[in-house]
Order: structure tokens, then sequence, then C-alpha cells
């Protein structure tokens, strides 16, 4: 009775979709989670709304250590692919803003989909199930609390290491270690900044106060939002930089993106010389943040008090504004873990470990994280995908 085709470890987007793929090719499937119910982290997705995919889905967008990977099983299975399932399924959806594409009600829409897709192939999902082994003779055999289950195919679909409050394991990474697979190091990706001392300091006021700006780390940049906390920054143009982002270095933060800030202030300068430096730089940034860099680098009552080099001063920091996090706020609040079962020891065209016949490993935890948007989603349904074609 416990013996299967393919054994799919983990019921979140990943390991659904393998699941119906490779119903759908005939396979008997059973998908084993410890949580109380599939696909939580669908659930809590996008605000509640899940932003299932992206229309502009390309390799260069995910991170890894061999940026060429991803590009197989995203060709293979698009973001197309999945509206048309969404479509299928008459699930209302909008596109929001950079390709981002969410479902006008609930996520919820989206894990009924999935669950109603795995039915109609007659996967079966066994839930509160806690593995505690898995050996290798002919066939995988998983040991659980609730018996043991056989099939030539296992496929880890854990995830990653983001919010462990909600039931987030190492459990693939250290079952892959343990069949020899490579990892490449873990860290919270699209995860808030912490800083400490003097910027801290700045920024805590300013809590709840957004702009937008262009942000620069390790290379990449993404014109978006930023939103001050009581922590240090937020918003999607820190997250993106985030995954890029690594301990010690500094960021680089432009608040006038495509704007000339010199020019801007010295006409200020000239068209109300009797006017506060906060309200001339109130015109330009949001009024809170305005004030607080007023008070700090323009001394001065009037505009016309201040001497050009004070201008210049606020005009580069504006452009370009450095600073060194101390943190991240780290899993608890990261969207994506970066880095986990090293691409190197897998197949991109099906997933397959290529030293262990059988083992398979999709979504987060593998080493391929993509940008925010829609992004990870994909990857989590292109290499379930992948798998469930081959398993
Ligand atoms: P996922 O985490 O979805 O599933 C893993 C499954 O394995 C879970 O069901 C878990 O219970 C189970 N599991 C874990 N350990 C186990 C163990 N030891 N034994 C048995 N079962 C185990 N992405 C995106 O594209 N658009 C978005 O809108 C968002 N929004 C978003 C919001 C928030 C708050 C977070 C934290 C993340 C996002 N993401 C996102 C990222 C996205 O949720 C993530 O990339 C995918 O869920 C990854 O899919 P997986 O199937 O790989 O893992």
């Amino acid at each position: 009775m416990n013996a299967f085709d393919v054994l799919i470890i983990g019921a979140g987007a990943a390991g659904l979709m393998a699941a119906i793929r490779a119903g759908q090719r005939g396979r008997r499937v059973l998908v084993l989670d410890h949580a109380e119910a599939p696909g939580k982290k669908i659930l809590i997705s996008g605000g509640g709304r899940c932003n299932f995919t992206n229309r502009d889905i390309r390799p260069e967008r995910f991170l890894s250590a061999n940026p060429a990977f991803a590009r197989s099983a995203l060709a293979r299975y698009t973001a197309r692919d999945f509206l048309a399932l969404i479509e299928k399924h008459r699930i209302a959806w909008h596109e929001k803003t950079l390709g981002q594409l969410f479902c006008d009600g609930s996520a919820r829409q989206v894990v009924a989909m999935l669950l109603a897709e795995a039915e109609a192939v007659g996967v079966e999902i066994r839930l509160e199930t806690r593995v505690t082994d898995i050996t290798r003779g002919t066939d995988f055999t998983v040991t659980t609390d609730r018996g043991a289950f056989t099939a030539a195919a296992l496929v880890l679909a854990t995830g990653g290491l983001s919010i462990p409050k909600m039931g987030a394991t190492g459990f693939a990474y250290d079952v892959a270690k343990r069949f020899g697979l490579g990892l490449v190091e873990r860290r919270p990706g699209l995860v808030p900044f912490a800083f400490g001392g003097e910027e801290l300091a700045l920024m805590q006021p300013l809590a709840g106060v957004s702009l937008p700006i262009l942000a620069r780390a390790g290379g990449a940049k993404f014109p978006e939002a930023m939103l001050f906390t009581h922590r240090g920054l937020s918003g999607p143009a820190i997250l993106q930089i985030s995954s890029y982002w690594h301990p010690g270095e500094a960021i680089t933060l432009d608040l006038l993106p495509g704007q000339d800030a010199i020019s801007l202030l010295l006409a200020a300068k000239r068209a109300r010389p009797k006017a506060e430096p906060r309200t001339a730089l109130g015109e330009l940034l949001p009024a809170r943040l305005a004030q607080a860099l007023a008070e700090r680098h323009l001394p001065g009552m009037r505009m016309a008090d201040l001497p050009d080099r004070a201008l210049t001063g606020l005009a580069n920091l504006l452009k370009s504004w450095r600073l060194t996090p101390a943190t991240t706020e780290g899993y608890a609040k990261a969207e994506v873990t970066l880095g986990g079962v090293d691409t190197a020891a897998l197949s991109q065209q099906t997933m397959m470990a290529k030293a262990v016949p059988g083992l398979f490993v999709v979504g987060e935890a593998v080493d391929v994280t993509g940008w925010l948007g829609g992004y990870n989603f994909q990857w989590a349904w292109a290499s379930g995908w992948a798998a469930g074609e081959a398993a």
C-alpha cells in the first residue's frame, strides 16, 4: 500500500507543481508535509493576493552561483503557462507594476487551484507527517511518524529558511548533504536592512516615510520605493538590493533619481531666498525627511544664508548616500533564502541529482533566487514542473 512512483517532501509551490506534473504523466504520487496545511507561504504571499508570476521573467533576474542554470526550466514552463492555468480556473488577476501579476481576490485561490489539479490526477497528500529517516536501496524509503513509504523517485521540495515560525527548515539541505550534494552558503534575501549608531538615530524617527529612490549594492541597481523603518530601511528597492549585498559592504542611495540635485537646490536658493531650508527641501522630498536632512546638513534660517558649498554637500548626499547596514533583519523577515543546494550537483533539465539517480531538488531549496515580484514563485513552478516531467 505504501509503494509509490514518486515521493515528494514539501507541499509548497514547487512540491505541488512537481506532483501535478508527475500525476498528469500517470505516476502514483505521494506528497508529505509536516505542516497542518499545504501551501502556507502561498497564502501569505503578495500581501494575501499572491504575486504568482511576472510577465518579464528573464534568467538574469535570478541569482545563483551558476546564473545559467535556471534558463532551461524557466524556458520550458513559462509565466504564460502558469497564467493559462490561472485562467483555466477562472481566477481573476491583475498586473500591478513592473510586470507583477496578482490575484484580484485571494492567494487561497492559487492553493485551491493547485490542490484541484493535484486531486484530478490522483495525487495523495499527507499533512502533519514528520520524516524521521530516508534510505536508498533499489528505491528510496522515507520513514515517517505515520509509516514508511517507498518510491524510485524522491523530490525534495521543502523550501528555504525564511520565516522559521511558519515551519521553514533546513531539511532539504541536510538530506542533500547526506547524499553527497554540495551546498552553497545560505543567507537571507529580499530582506530589510538594520542599522546602528548615528544612521539608526536618523532613520528611527522617520519610520513610515517612503519615497522613490535608486538603490545600488553589489553591482545591482533598482529604481523603486524605499521605506524607513524603526530598525532601518525596507521597501522594494531595499529588498531587491539586499540579495546582492554582503555583510560589511556599503549600499548607495540616490534619493532624487533622474533629477539634478545641485541645480534644483541652487535654483531654490535663488527663487526663494527667504524660505527655510526644510521648506525648500520639502519640495523635493517627503516633509519629515526634508526636515531631518535640513537640520543635519543645512545650518541656517533661510536659503539665502546657506553657502553654495553647503548646498553642494547636501546635493552629493542626496544623489549618492553611502550607508553601511549593520545587518539584515534575518530569516524572520526575509522573503527568500539565497544559496542552497549547489546547482552543479543537479541536471538543469530535470533537477535530478547527477550522482544520485531518482533524487530531485526543486524550488527555493536550490541555489536559485529570483528578484522580488513573482520571480520566486515562477522558479518554484518551473523547477517543480521540470522534476515532475522526469520523476
Ligand atoms: P515553500 O516554502 O513554498 O514550501 C515548502 C514546504 O515544505 C512547506 O509546505 C513546508 O511546510 C514543507 N516543509 C519544510 N520543512 C519540512 C520538513 N522538514 N518536513 C516536511 N515538510 C517540510 N514569491 C513570489 O514569487 N511572489 C510573492 O508574492 C511572494 N511573497 C512572499 C511573501 C512572504 C512573506 C514570503 C516569506 C515569501 C514570499 N515569496 C514570494 C517567496 C515564495 O513564497 C517562495 O519562494 C516559494 O514559496 C518557494 O516555494 P517552495 O515550494 O520551494 O517552498
